[in-house]
């Protein structure tokens, strides 16, 4: 599929949105993003979507994460539907812009095109793809859903946790991490190096290959 993936460098596109047009790099500005496309305004699935996000807003701030939505509607159709977005969400607002994008330039260069959704006249939509941008303007997770399947917020902040924590240590998250559960040593580092980068110790669990590569510690 073309389009950008994981370490690829996000284009700094121009887009026009809810908050004015700006240059993407400009509003990533050297933090973390969530970019995420919806396939279309007024629909069931995605009212509830951009609701949860609103009404996460807050949690996504904590973590100094900005928010930016994507579908191929018009700014009028946004503007409109935004309405209905928050009256859904019992009031949260929706303080995040949301780019139109109805030429396809965008979704096609951002890898979000959903191969099977397309309009009543045969016009491509977006799946529910999302992007965690980092630092530097570069992908460091990305998920495509189908229309059918609504995203996990939970699942969104958790993704975001990990990515973050091992941006901060030389650790990854093992199956179902949560914050404030252990992590695991990145193979990269030594025995040597670890006990010098976690001086609090650590675990390495005792498997038959002996190659002791399964290494427990907190940070
Ligand atoms: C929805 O948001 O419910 C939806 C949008 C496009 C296709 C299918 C479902």
């Amino acid at each position: 599929m073309p389009g950008i993936t994981i370490g690829d460098t996000v284009p700094n596109l121009e887009v026009e949105t809810t908050h004015g047009k700006f240059k993407l790099h400009h509003y990533f500005a050297n933090g973390w993003t969530i970019l995420f496309s919806h396939p279309g305004d007024f629909t069931p699935v995605c009212t509830t979507e951009l609701g949860a996000m609103a009404a996460y807003t807050e949690e996504f701030k904590k973590r100094g994460v900005k928010l930016l939505g994507l579908s191929c509607d018009d700014i009028a159709s946004h503007n409109e539907w935004i309405k209905d977005v928050e009256a859904y969400s019992g009031g949260h607002k929706v303080t995040y812009p949301i780019i139109a994008d109805p030429k396809r330039e965008i979704i096609k260069q951002l890898n979000m095109v959903d191969p099977d959704e397309k309009t009543p006249n045969g016009q491509q939509l977006p799946s529910r793809a999302l992007h965690i941008i980092g630092p530097n303007n570069m992908v460091k997770l990305s998920f495509l859903y189908p229309a059918s399947t609504g995203r996990n917020m939970d699942e969104i902040v958790r993704a975001l946790d990990s990515l973050q924590k091992a941006a901060k240590h030389k650790v990854a998250t093992p199956v179902n991490w949560k914050p404030n559960d252990k992590v695991v040593i990145s193979p990269s580092v030594n025995d040597d190096e670890a006990k010098k980068m976690f001086p609090q110790g650590f675990e390495t669990a005792d498997l038959p290959s002996k190659k002791g590569y399964l290494r427990f510690t907190q940070v």
